[in-house]
């Protein structure tokens, strides 16, 4: 494992071909300020250009906590125009999901509470521990979701559920969390970070370029018509079909013996 500690808000750690990123502001329940922003961008962009990584885990430090929320003490002190001019909370898409290709998983260890929920959303799909909270408690304060959770929570637990959740600010917990489809697992609390980076090396294990085009085709699922989606996935599987990794991958499955990727 080596370890990167230039960051003053987060840690990166790498593992063989595994990111580790860790939200690391415990004694603020890691809330999401611009210092978190502007390194989890970086973090991500180096993730992104890093040839030896192939995926990543995302969670937050201390025990209570994966993040409670953009820091509110930050936003007390901002005016509309600020908000406004700023584009604020823009980047979070823009600069992290939309430029991260490769995977990512978040590991929620605690309190994942607006903004902290809405980038559990952003990952490719979350693994929670029994401890796991999740809301959007922004009604309590006089505003809404503001980094996608009024969109993502939708689509990923349906109207009924992310309505009342939005309207009444209640937390879920893990349980309801998988059986609403938000989470695609939950873990015992102590083993979380075992089982993410264990899912983690199970998904670095695969032929890299089909594992970007599984996570390109499973995304255009939410921007598009069920048409246009079968156009995309039609057409990325013709590609990969011309990729190294397809011959040595049919060719292994014939010859009953491992694969061993070149990752194009
Ligand atoms: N922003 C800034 N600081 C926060 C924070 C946040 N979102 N959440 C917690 N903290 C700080 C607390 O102020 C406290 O700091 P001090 O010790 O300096 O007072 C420290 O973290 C510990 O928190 P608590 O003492 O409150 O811990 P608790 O165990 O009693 O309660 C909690 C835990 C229920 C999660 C509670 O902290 C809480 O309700 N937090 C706010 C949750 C929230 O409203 N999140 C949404 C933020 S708005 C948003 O995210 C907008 C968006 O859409 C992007």
């Amino acid at each position: 494992s080596t370890q990167s500690n230039s960051y003053e808000t987060i840690t990166v750690e790498t593992r063989d071909a595994v990111t580790l990123i860790t939200l690391n502001r415990p004694q603020a329940l890691n809330a999401l300020n611009s210092k978190v922003l502007e390194e989890l961008i970086d973090a991500f962009a180096a993730y992104q250009a890093d040839e030896s990584q192939l995926c990543a885990v995302l969670t937050g430090s201390g025990d209570k906590a994966f993040a409670a929320g953009a820091d509110i003490k930050e936003m007390s002190e901002k005016a509309a125009a600020d908000f406004y001019l700023d584009d604020f909370f823009s980047p979070w898409t823009s600069e992290i999901v939309k430029k991260t290709r490769k995977p990512w998983i978040a590991a929620v260890n605690g309190f994942a509470l607006g903004g902290g929920c809405e980038l559990a959303m952003m990952a490719d799909f979350i693994i929670a521990s029994e401890n796991a909270k999740f809301g959007q408690p922004e009604i309590n304060l006089g505003v809404a979701p503001g980094m996608g959770g009024s969109q993502r929570l939708t689509r990923a637990i349906g109207k009924s559920k992310s309505m009342e959740m939005c309207l009444t600010g209640r937390m879920m917990g893990a349980e309801e969390a998988e059986r609403s489809n938000l989470v695609a697992r939950v873990v015992p609390h102590d083993s979380l970070i075992d089982e993410a980076l264990k899912t983690a090396a199970t998904i670095a294990s695969k032929p890299p370029m089909a594992v970007i085009a599984n996570k390109e085709m499973v995304n255009s699922a939410f921007e598009m018509t069920l048409d246009q989606g079968l156009i995309v996935e039609r057409r990325i599987f013709q590609i990969l079909t011309a990729s190294e990794d397809k011959k040595e991958g049919m060719e292994a499955f014939i010859e009953k013996r491992e694969g061993k990727w070149k990752g194009r």
